[in-house]
């Protein structure tokens, strides 16, 4: 099995965003997503993208008047956020979001990780000190916004464990699922269309099953608040505000 980076490197980075949908489509929601908080950021504030990919966080936050630090370890995805990213203040990091702390000098204002990143990591320790890390770094009202699927609900079962994702005249891409004890075994599948024959290409990799209950208790005990839980593109997205 391959590990996450391995995935994105050789797999999935090339396509991650033609299986956004259209990645300005998928901007404009998270815009609207980030004006809909009324979020009025001082001159100079931070903002913390955890495995920020192609940008379409970093760059609407950008807009807001956020200077961001943008990490991911797919240096292609960064690569990408560059392109789109013009003269908005990004700064792009290619490390381990369990290492963003070092790439910090001063605390957050806001730290998002969204997207479904959180259950790439590779077991609940880490992602407990992640999230610790998280609750540590940002200053006294600042927010934490995450964002998951919920692989802690039903299990899917027969057939509707294979997902279609995206499919055009010259490639598909489809997701199955095999559902484990703490995990969830994810194969990704793409067909390309070369020559007029088409040729498949599998990698897989582990997705944790994160319960969002979990991580608020975890929250909540460092002294944040959950402010407000919603749902964006079958994602459960919670927003959490450090007590002053
Ligand atoms: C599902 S994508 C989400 C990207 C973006 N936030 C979005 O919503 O489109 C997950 C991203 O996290 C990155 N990633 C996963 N685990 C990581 C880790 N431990 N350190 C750094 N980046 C990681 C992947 O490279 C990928 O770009």
């Amino acid at each position: 099995m391959e590990t996450v980076k391995d995935h994105y490197d050789s797999f999935l980075g090339s396509v991650y965003s033609w299986i956004l949908g259209d990645f300005d489509n998928a901007r404009e929601k998270n815009a609207a997503f980030f004006a809909s908080l009324d979020l009025t950021p001082a001159e100079n504030a931070i903002a913390v993208d955890l495995g920020c990919g192609p940008g379409c966080q970093s760059l609407p936050v950008a807009e807001l008047g956020y200077e961001v630090l943008a990490i991911d370890f797919c240096q292609d995805l960064l690569d990408e956020l560059g392109e789109h990213a013009g003269d908005l203040p990004v700064r792009r990091v290619c490390d381990d979001i369990a290492n963003f702390r070092s790439h910090m000098s001063d605390p957050a204002d806001l730290i998002v990780c969204m997207g479904d990143t959180l259950v790439h990591l590779p077991d609940n320790e880490t992602v407990e000190l992640l999230i610790g890390d998280i609750c540590e770094s940002l200053n006294p009202g600042g927010l934490f916004v995450y964002a998951i699927r919920d692989y802690v609900g039903d299990e899917p079962e027969g057939a509707d464990r294979f997902v279609p994702i995206r499919a055009n005249d010259e490639q598909i891409f489809t997701c199955f699922l095999d559902y484990q004890e703490d995990v969830v075994h994810v194969h990704d599948l793409l067909y390309r269309r070369i020559n007029d024959e088409w040729r498949m290409s599998v990698s897989d990799y582990l997705k944790l099953r994160l319960d969002t209950r979990q991580i608020n208790q975890q929250l909540t005990a460092l002294g944040l608040e959950i402010v407000a839980t919603s749902s964006m593109d079958g994602m459960i997205v919670v927003i959490a505000k450090k007590l002053v």
